[in-house]
């Protein structure tokens, strides 16, 4: 069977050759013990395909993920950074970030934290019930938004409900330039699923409600409200 040809780039592939784009993927991993750990259900699509997106218009992406349930394209231009915890996403992404221009923060970075990682398999015998102590993890975003010179900034925001009133609050409380919100309770705009709807809140702007698409198509189209910033 012949392969459809891809479609074109579009009219903002020239504005990313070359460069420098950092995306952050998938879920982040606390462990527990050696045997368990806390997660949650990001798969990684949607920031693999920011990645894959990024990379079809020429830029040199960096993505940075936890586990994920998709490849990571192959694409000369795509460098994978495997990472664990939300504290080694923060480390990777810290150090990466002086050298990118965009950053695009995918990730669904764990929120809480084991305070302390049991040295060996925690066992039931002799307890009915088990308590842990959670500790907030650094907010990735928020840090790259306090930097003096910062590069661009794209946030993610999956929500349940109020989802203008969050995404709005997180574009101000992060100080990024971009929050691409979706409702996860919506159909085909979960997790672990092939599309999503999106809509793109930026300061002082009315947001842009996406159709719901493929995460490809979602993902081409970001990068096109990303560029149209730049040009304007
Ligand atoms: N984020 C981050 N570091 C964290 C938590 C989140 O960088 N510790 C980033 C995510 O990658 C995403 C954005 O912040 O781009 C919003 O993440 P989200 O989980 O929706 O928001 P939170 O700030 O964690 O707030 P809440 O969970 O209370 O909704």
């Amino acid at each position: 069977m012949r392969r459809r040809k891809k479609p074109a780039a579009g009219g903002s592939s020239r504005l990313f050759r070359g460069l420098r784009v950092l995306v952050t993927a998938g879920p982040t991993v606390e462990p527990i013990d050696p045997v368990r750990f806390i997660s949650n259900r990001s798969s990684g699509r949607m920031g693999v395909a920011m990645a894959a997106a990024a990379a079809r218009r020429g830029a040199r992406v960096t993505l940075v993920h936890g586990p994920l349930q998709v490849p990571v394209p192959r694409s000369a231009r795509i460098t994978a950074v495997p990472v664990e915890s939300a504290r080694e996403m923060r480390d990777a992404v810290i150090r990466r970030a002086p050298g990118a221009d965009l950053v695009i923060m995918c990730a669904a970075v764990a929120d809480f934290t084991p305070a302390s990682v049991a040295r060996h398999k925690l066992k039931k015998a002799g307890r009915s019930s088990l308590r842990l102590e959670l500790v907030r993890t650094p907010d990735i975003l928020a840090e790259l938004g306090a930097l003096k010179r910062r590069p661009f900034l794209v946030g993610f925001a999956a929500e349940t409900r109020d989802v203008a009133r969050n995404a709005a609050g997180k574009l101000a409380r992060k100080n990024c330039d971009m929050i691409c919100a979706n409702d996860v309770t919506e159909k085909g705009s979960g997790f672990a699923v092939r599309t999503n709807r999106v809509t793109i809140h930026r300061r002082g702007m009315e947001p842009v409600r996406l159709p719901l698409q493929t995460k490809a198509a979602a993902a081409r189209r970001v990068l096109d409200e990303v560029a149209r910033m730049w040009r304007g």
